[in-house]
């Protein structure tokens, strides 16, 4: 947009950080124009057991989609991230621990945290845990997932975190696929106060046949003394494991290649894959874009507000951080509690440098006033970051003024679980920001917009956002399912990566991200395919049909707008409602609470049976001029009934 508010780069950064503007455009263009030179220097970053002699071997041909990075070095993700640290920071802190309650913090160095990583690592060998099993953690933000983590990585194990906030029901689902031997938890977790029975979620996924066919040890910290249901035959404590376990456990040497951990994340369709990533290439880009992106130096607090369950916190909570010798703040808590004011008081505690959170957490303290911070001192910060999904320009406008208080750099960082780390983004010495573009690309990343048939559009324009060749974070595969991996992301476009996002790009070839194309919603920044939500809803019993869409939601950014036809016999109720409420958070979990739900007698379909759901948006959207051509409805009439009965009507 031309007439968008420019917010230009400061002098001083300019002048002091990492990356300025000269520095950014000669190496951009070195990153695509040769870069075997480019990423073999950047490669070195880590420390390898056996150095590369190759750097880049890749395909996007969707007859072979092949992905390799220094495919002949080796090295081990955790020793990156510890022991090469022990020599001259040892005493530094590296994980500086925030509890739920603001009484409780604690200051981890590198040497404590590899001596709690040795010893879990031979606690989970002792458990059979051997190189290429997969783990899955379970967890809380407390210090025990992070070394869990780089427990794993440090054995040649596969981590699979599952958000704590999924049900029983998706844990067994993950658990399953990924053929897990063990998994990791505690006993309760704590929010705001409350205890939430992790455990207890661990055991309701274990009556699953197929998930505890897999499972032979459940490995429970004890993060609130209370009891809890115990088998011995399966459930052992964490803090008995490593009480008696060595301190000395020597990284294993791994292939750059070698599968690091898998995540869950969900698509259009299907069950929700796990994505494949790899060692060498992973760790090189979650360093380099954490240094890069937060202008990260040397004894800078640096805090990321994301969960260990999604992408940012592996990336940037652990991984990126970690091997870049900084000191990462993990957060256990919520925004909202003790009050409204505990980010304003978490950063001055600390004296927080770089903060990084999520637009709907800004939107969320954005709705209690200017004042929500209260006194807490800000002065420490010095870069912000925003990640999950579109920042509007508001809620932009405000996180710069209140909290960056109209000094600190706002890098709006577009990325997905499949990149493994940031793509488009502002950075911070280099870019001038525009309030919600993402802007440039990150180096080695070559952005494209197409229209529908595949065409490169050139110049400002909207279109497909794909990515034409790959980068070093980029997932390998869907783990146990290279075929659908192409499907998904190589084939619609064929060449190029397909990111299911759509994105404007303006004159000054700045990319905005305009949201997703496919059916997948964002909703508080969290990823969630509406057949998922669907294929919960029919579930249910009183269910016949359910069509769920995104609608605009002031904090949330997209809202979950449900519409269901009942099976015959079934009345519409107060009370159905809720029963269906808490059916999907019992299938999925909390974060797919569905926002409205409407009965609808009828749903818009073509004559040959299916649902129109551009319709069925247009209508949750409160856009009822919109609907276009509504003449191929086999029934057009059941248009007015939806609209006669649209919840949330403005
Ligand atoms: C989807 C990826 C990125 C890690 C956390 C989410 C949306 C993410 C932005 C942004 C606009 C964004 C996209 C993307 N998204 N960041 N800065 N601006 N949209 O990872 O769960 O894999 O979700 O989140 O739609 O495709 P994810």
């Amino acid at each position: 947009m031309s007439d968008s508010k420019i917010y230009p780069v400061s002098d001083e950064l300019a002048a002091t950080a990492h990356i300025n503007n000269e520095k950014y455009l000669a190496m951009y263009e070195q990153s695509i124009n040769d870069p075997d030179t480019f990423w073999g220097e950047e490669g070195k970053r880590l420390d390898w057991f056996k150095p590369y002699t190759k750097v880049k071997n890749t395909s996007f041909d969707p007859h072979n989609v092949d992905i390799r990075w220094f495919e002949d070095g080796t090295l081990n993700a955790s020793y990156n991230c510890l022991d090469r640290h022990l020599a001259t920071r040892g005493d530094q802190v590296a994980i500086i621990w925030e509890g739920d309650d603001p009484s409780e913090s604690e200051n981890i160095t590198y040497r404590d945290l590899h001596e709690r990583v040795c010893k879990f690592a031979n606690a989970l060998k002792s458990r059979g845990v051997e190189k290429g099993d997969v783990v899955t953690l379970y967890m809380p933000m407390i210090p025990e997932a992070a070394v869990a983590m780089l427990a794993c990585t440090r054995i040649g194990a596969v981590h699979s975190i599952v958000f704590g906030g999924f049900s029983p029901e998706a844990l067994a689902a993950r658990i399953e696929g990924a053929e897990s031997k063990v998994v990791v938890t505690s006993n309760y977790s704590l929010r705001a106060g409350k205890s939430v029975p992790l455990k207890l979620n661990v055991d309701k996924a274990l009556e699953h046949e197929a998930a505890k066919a897999c499972v032979d040890s459940v490995i429970v910290v004890k993060r609130v003394e209370q009891d809890v249901a115990w088998n011995d035959s399966v459930d052992v404590w964490y803090e008995d494991l490593v009480a008696n376990a060595s301190a000395d456990c020597p990284a294993e040497e791994m292939e750059a290649e070698a599968p690091m951990f898998i995540l869950y994340t969900s698509g259009s369709t299907g069950a929700p894959k796990g994505l494949k990533h790899t060692t060498g290439g992973y760790m090189v880009y979650a360093a380099m874009t954490h240094e890069y992106a937060f202008d990260y130096k040397d004894g800078d607090i640096y805090w990321c507000t994301a969960d260990v369950g999604w992408v940012t916190g592996h990336s940037y909570i652990v991984y990126g951080p970690l091997a870049n010798g900084a000191t990462s703040l993990m957060f256990e808590g919520v925004p909202s509690y003790p009050d409204n004011s505990r980010f304003g008081r978490v950063i001055e505690k600390h004296k927080v440098n770089q903060f990084y959170t999520a637009p709907t957490a800004i939107r969320a303290l954005m709705q209690q006033g200017e004042d929500v911070l209260g006194d807490s001192d800000l002065s420490s910060l010095r870069i912000l970051g925003s990640v999950g999904e579109p920042i509007n320009p508001e809620a932009w406008e405000w996180y710069y003024r209140i909290i960056g208080q109209n000094r600190c750099p706002i890098v709006d960082t577009w990325w997905q679980t499949e990149t493994g780390g940031m793509m488009i983004l502002p950075l911070p010495g280099a870019t001038a920001a525009k309030p919600g573009a993402a802007s440039r690309p990150f180096f080695g990343v070559q952005p494209a917009l197409l229209d529908a048939d595949g065409n490169e559009l050139e110049g400002a324009t909207d279109g497909n956002l794909v990515i034409k060749d790959s980068w070093p974070g980029q997932s390998r595969s869907i783990w146990g399912d290279h075929e659908r991996f192409i499907q998904t992301y190589f084939t619609t476009y064929k060449g190029y990566y397909t990111t299911g996002d759509g994105a404007r790009r303006d004159e000054d070839g700045y990319y905005w991200i305009t949201g997703r194309v496919d059916d997948v919603i964002n909703v508080s920044g969290h990823r969630m395919g509406t057949a998922e939500v669907e294929s919960a809803l029919v579930a249910h019993p009183a269910v016949a049909e359910a069509a769920v869409v995104g609608y605009p939601h002031e904090v949330k950014g997209q809202g979950i707008y449900v519409y269901v036809t009942l099976q015959a016999g079934f009345e519409q109720s107060d009370e159905l409602l809720k029963e269906l409420r808490m059916h999907v958070r019992s299938e999925i979990g909390p974060i797919a609470s569905p926002d409205l739900i409407q009965f609808a007698p009828g749903m818009p379909k073509t004559r040959s049976g299916k649902i129109m759901r551009r319709i069925l948006r247009k209508i949750a959207e409160d856009d009822f001029g919109a609907l276009g051509d509504t003449s191929t409805l086999a029934d057009p009439s059941v248009v007015d009934d939806l609209i006669e009965h649209r919840m949330n009507r403005k």
